[in-house]
C-alpha cells in the first residue's frame, strides 16, 4: 500500500459513522501516564481518571497507556496508592482498549538493574492484573537487557512492543553513531527477538521532521512489524515529525487530550484527527466525543494539579533542547542542581562538559537512568576538578557504567575514565562484558524473607523488592501499621476553591497586608545567635529591651560548620529546632576544635552508606561514606591517613553543604 497522504473525501463532516479510511493511523493516548509524568510530576492519581476512563474507551484508540515509567514509584511514594490497584480498577471502566505499559527491561519501573526472578515476577504479575501491551526499551538499546522481560511477556502471551531510543551526536541525524543503519541495524535485532510492534522512542523530541521521514522509510522497509512513533513536544518539532513519520508510512502514533499536551508532554489528538479527516489515513475518531472528554478534564481534573506545572513561562516550548540537543528534564535537573550547590554561574562550563562526559562514557543515549548518570557527573566534573585531574569525584552509578553493569554503550569508554572509576570498586576492577543481570543475585526470596507479614502476596513483596524503603513505608499504610501522613492525601476541589477565592481576594486588594514594624537602630547589647530549624540555618539577633529579650532579626544564613554531636536516628522527628552556637564571628568553615582534619560534605544530600566507625584507622583516599544527591552515590574519601575521632552523622540523615561529616586525626 502506498504511504502517501491522499485526501478521499472532501465533503466530510465530523460524524464518526463517517466511511472507514483505508489505512487509518492509529493512535496510543498517553495522558494517563506519559502525560501527567510529563507535565504534573507523575501525581496523578486513580481517582481522577476514572471520571473520563469509560468515555475515553469509546474513542477507538490502538492502546491507553496507563501504568509504568514512574508511576509505580509516585503512586506508593507520593500518592499512598497502590499501583497494582490502579490497573485493576482502570479495567473495570476501560474494557475493550487494551492497556501499555513503559517498562524499563532489566530497569523494571525503578532505576537500576533487578535480578532475573524479580524482573520474571514482574512481567508475570503486571500481565496477570491487566496489562496487555509492554513497550520496552533499555537506556543504551542494549537488547540484551530484554532477554528475560521479554521471554515473560511472551510467555503470557501479551504483546511484546521493542523500542529503540531516539539519541543524537549532531544537531540532526547521522554522525559516527546514531545514523540511519544504526537504526536499521536496531530495528531487526528487534525483529528478530519477536517484538510485535517497533517503537522509536524520542523522548527528549529531538527528531526532526526531515530525519523522520527517511528514518520511518528506511525502517517500512527493513521490517514487517508496525511502526510506533513516541515523541515529546518539548522543543516543539513532534507535530510536525508526526505528520511526516505518518507520510513515510508510520502505522501508530503516541498523542494527548489537549489539556494533558504540549509543553514537555505530547501532541495533541485533536489536530491530528482534524488534519488526517477525509485522507486515506483518517483516525475515524470522532472529535465531538473528545470534546467531551476535554471539558471534563479541564473542569473536574486539571484544577488539582495546575500548581505542579513546572513553569510559569510564557513559551510552551524549550528553545534549550534546540541548543544542546539535551532532554528538557535533564536540563532543569541540572539547574536545580547547580541552584543547591550555589553555583548556578557555572551552567555554561556545565553545557561545555555535558558533551565531553557523554562521549568519555560511550556516547550513551540520555533518558532515564542514563541522562541522571551523565548529568550528576558532569556537575560533579565542573565543580570538584582541579587543574589538570579529571574525574575527582566519581559517582558509584558511573562505576556501574564503567563495570558493564548497565550494558554495552554505543561506543567504548574512554579507557582512562573506566580505569579511574573501577580502581578499588567493590564487584572487580575487570569490567564484565556478559549481560548484566547474569552478575547479580537472585533477590526475590530475600526480599521475602525480609518484608515478612506485612507482605500478602506477590504484589506486595514485589513493591518492596523494588523500593526497599518506600515500599515498606506504604506497605505500613496500606495495612494501618503507621498513620498515613497528611502529605500524600488527595487535593480536593474544596481545596483548590478556598484557594482560588483568596487569589481573587488578593487581585481584588481585599487581603491586607501586615504593615513591617520600624527595625530600632541596634545597640551595643545586640547578641548574635545562629539557629537550625528544620535543617536551615538562620542568623537571629537577640537584644535586651527593658529586662526583656526581644528577638531583633532573623537572617537566613550560611550555615557554620556543627560542633560534634551524635546524630540523631533516622527516625528522629523532622521537625526540631536547636541553638547551635553564639559566635561572634562567623567561624571559618573545615575547622574542627579537637584539632582533627574534618571531612566535609561537597554538597548537600543524604548519608546512604557509613563504611566507617569512630575509632577506625583509614589511609588516604580510602572511603569513609556514601553521600546520596540528585539520586548519585557519591563515595567520600579520607582527606588524610590517621584514626576517625569522631563521626557525627548516620545513615539516613540528610546533611548541608560544608557538614563537618567526620573527624581524623593524625
Ligand atoms: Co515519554
Amino acid at each position: 500500500m502506498s504511504s502517501d497522504i491522499v485526501v478521499k473525501n472532501t465533503e466530510m463532516d465530523y460524524r464518526k459513522d463517517r466511511p472507514k479510511a483505508e489505512n487509518p493511523v492509529k493512535v496510543m493516548d498517553l495522558t494517563l501516564r506519559d502525560g501527567h509524568q510529563s507535565l504534573f510530576a507523575t501525581r496523578g492519581r486513580t481517582e481522577d481518571m476514572i471520571p473520563v476512563a469509560e468515555l475515553m474507551d469509546e474513542v477507538g484508540f490502538w492502546a491507553l497507556e496507563t501504568w509504568g515509567g514512574a508511576t509505580f514509584d509516585a503512586m506508593h511514594r507520593f500518592l499512598n496508592e497502590d499501583p497494582w490497584e490502579r490497573i485493576r480498577t482502570l479495567k473495570k471502566y476501560a474494557k475493550k482498549t487494551p492497556f501499555s505499559m513503559l517498562l524499563r527491561a532489566q530497569n523494571l519501573v525503578g532505576y537500576r538493574n533487578y535480578a532475573d526472578d524479580v524482573a520474571e515476577a514482574f512481567v508475570d504479575r503486571a500481565a496477570a492484573n491487566g496489562m496487555d501491551v509492554f513497550r520496552t526499551f533499555d537506556a543504551l538499546n542494549d537488547y540484551r537487557n530484554f532477554e528475560t522481560v521479554v521471554k515473560g511477556i511472551k510467555k503470557t502471551g501479551k504483546h511484546f512492543q521493542g523500542c529503540i531510543c531516539y539519541s543524537m551526536t549532531e544537531p540532526r541525524m547521522g554522525g559516527d553513531v546514531y545514523n540511519l543503519d544504526y537504526y536499521v541495524a536496531k530495528a531487526k535485532e528487534l525483529e528478530a527477538m519477536g517484538a510485535d510492534s517497533i517503537c522509536v522512542k524520542d523522548m527528549a523530541g529531538l527528531m526532526a521532521p526531515y530525519d523522520a521521514f527517511p528514518l520511518f522509510k528506511a525502517l517500512k522497509q527493513a521490517v514487517k512489524a508496525p511502526l510506533h512513533l513516541h515523541s515529546h513536544f518539548t522543543s516543539g518539532m513532534a507535530p510536525m515529525t508526526h505528520l511526516k513519520a505518518i507520510e513515510a508510512g508510520a502505522d501508530i502514533v503516541d498523542t494527548c487530550m489537549s489539556p494533558y499536551a504540549y509543553r514537555t508532554s505530547h501532541p495533541a489528538v485533536e489536530p491530528m484527527v482534524m488534519a488526517l479527516l477525509g485522507t486515506n489515513r483518517d483516525t475515524g475518531f470522532d472529535i465531538n466525543l473528545l470534546a467531551r472528554i476535554n471539558e471534563i478534564f479541564e473542569k473536574e481534573i486539571v484544577p488539582k494539579y495546575r500548581h505542579l506545572l513546572a513553569d510559569n513561562k510564557m513559551s510552551i516550548i524549550d528553545i534549550n533542547v534546540l541548543l544542546h540537543q539535551t532532554p528538557g528534564g535533564m536540563l532543569s535537573n541540572l539547574v536545580n542542581q547547580l541552584r543547591e550547590m550555589d553555583a548556578l554561574d557555572k551552567i555554561d562550563q556545565v553545557y561545555a562538559e555535558l558533551p565531553r562526559v557523554r562521549k568519555d562514557l560511550g556516547q550513551i543515549p540520555l533518558v532515564t537512568p542514563t541522562s541522571q548518570i551523565v548529568g550528576t557527573q558532569t556537575v560533579n566534573n565542573v565543580l570538584f576538578d582541579e587543574g589538570d585531574e579529571r574525574y575527582k569525584m566519581i559517582t558509584g552509578q558511573v562505576k556501574d557504567l564503567c563495570y558493564g553493569l548497565y550494558g554495552k554503550t554505543a561506543v567504548p569508554i574512554n579507557p582512562e575514565v573506566q580505569k579511574k572509576a573501577l580502581k578499588g570498586y567493590q564487584r572487580g576492577e575487570e569490567p564484565i562484558t556478559c549481560r548484566p543481570a547474569e552478575v547479580l543475585e537472585p533477590e526475590l526470596e530475600k526480599a521475602r524473607a525480609e518484608i515478612k507479614d506485612l507482605a500478602k502476596d506477590m504484589d506486595d513483596i514485589l513493591i518492596y523488592a523494588l523500593y526497599p524503603v518506600t515500599g515498606k513505608r506504604f506497605l505500613k499504610w496500606k495495612y494501618g501499621v503507621e498513620p498515613v501522613p497528611p502529605e500524600v492525601m488527595p487535593r480536593s476541589m474544596e481545596d483548590v476553591k478556598a484557594e482560588q477565592e483568596l487569589v481573587v481576594k488578593a487581585k481584588a486588594g481585599k487581603l491586607t497586608e501586615k504593615k513591617e514594624k520600624i527595625v530600632p537602630a541596634m545597640s551595643e547589647n545586640l547578641r548574635k545567635f545562629n539557629v537550625l530549624v528544620d535543617g536551615e540555618y538562620f542568623e537571629v539577633e537577640v537584644e535586651d529591651i527593658d529586662g526583656s529579650p526581644g528577638i531583633h532579626a532573623v537572617r537566613q544564613a550560611v550555615p557554620p560548620p556543627r560542633p560534634a554531636r551524635v546524630a540523631p536516628a533516622a527516625s528522629a522527628p523532622a521537625r526540631r529546632a536547636a541553638v547551635v552556637s553564639a559566635p561572634k564571628e562567623p567561624a571559618p568553615a573545615a575547622v574542627d576544635d579537637s584539632g582533627g582534619t574534618p571531612l566535609i560534605a561537597p554538597m548537600p544530600g543524604m548519608i546512604v552508606g557509613l563504611d566507617k566507625k569512630e575509632g577506625d584507622k583509614v589511609n588516604e583516599g580510602e572511603t569513609i561514606l556514601i553521600l546520596e544527591a540528585m539520586k548519585m552515590e557519591n563515595a567520600l574519601p579520607a582527606p588524610i591517613s590517621g584514626t576517625i575521632t569522631k563521626v557525627n552523622l548516620g545513615v539516613g540523615d540528610h546533611v548541608a553543604k560544608n557538614d563537618i561529616l567526620c573527624v581524623i586525626a593524625p
